[in-house]
């Protein structure tokens, strides 16, 4: 099968593997192992990202997946958003963390915010493995980032481009 090449590495699969358990280990820290801890994952960019962090944790913790299609234009979102899939399972109550591949523009994120904000769930934070802070067309509050990268459009990691590239180990910038 041909398909373009991915580009140059911009994050190295060791540098993601490092930062992810750092992450894990924060979030463990950040919530009492005596109070429940629900992750929220995004598909499908997420899938990666969530399945290392469970792993980086020595707590309990639940996952429930949902899915959005952002109407993307080409590789830049419109700001429009449709929920493909639902989560199986309420929020009310629970201490729940949004698992994101990347914080672009901010709209899907915010769209997300605000419904799950709606189920009352008794905190609600987001974990995001990349940001593009130089897209951003609105303030979105997120207390868990991986890496901070320039405006590239990067793939790998559970990123795709047209659905290819997901299963690469590291970031990488098409090219
Ligand atoms: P936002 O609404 O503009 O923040 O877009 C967020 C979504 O756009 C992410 O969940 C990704 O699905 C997609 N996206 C944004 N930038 C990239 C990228 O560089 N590579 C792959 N997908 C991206």
């Amino acid at each position: 099968m041909t398909r373009p090449t991915a580009g140059t590495i911009l994050i190295g699969a060791e540098q993601i593997q490092a930062r992810v358990k750092e992450m894990a280990k924060q979030i463990q820290a950040d919530y009492p192992a005596a109070e429940d801890l629900h992750l929220v994952c995004v598909l499908k960019g997420a899938f990666m990202f969530l399945a290392d962090l469970i792993r980086g944790m020595e707590r309990s913790t639940t996952v429930d997946f949902m899915a959005l299609s952002s109407y993307a234009r080409g590789t830049t979102s419109s700001g429009e958003v449709r929920l493909l899939k639902d989560l199986d399972y309420g929020l009310q109550g629970r201490n729940v963390i949004i698992v994101e591949d990347i914080l672009d523009t901010g709209l899907t994120m915010s769209y997300l915010q605000e419904i799950l904000r709606a189920r009352s769930p008794r905190t609600l934070r987001t974990a995001c493995l990349l940001s593009k802070p130089s897209r951003r067309m609105i303030d979105v509050p997120v207390e868990y980032i991986g890496f901070t990268i320039e405006d590239r459009f990067v793939v790998g990691y559970g990123l795709d481009y047209a659905e290819e590239y997901r299963n690469l180990p590291h970031i990488a910038v098409l090219g």
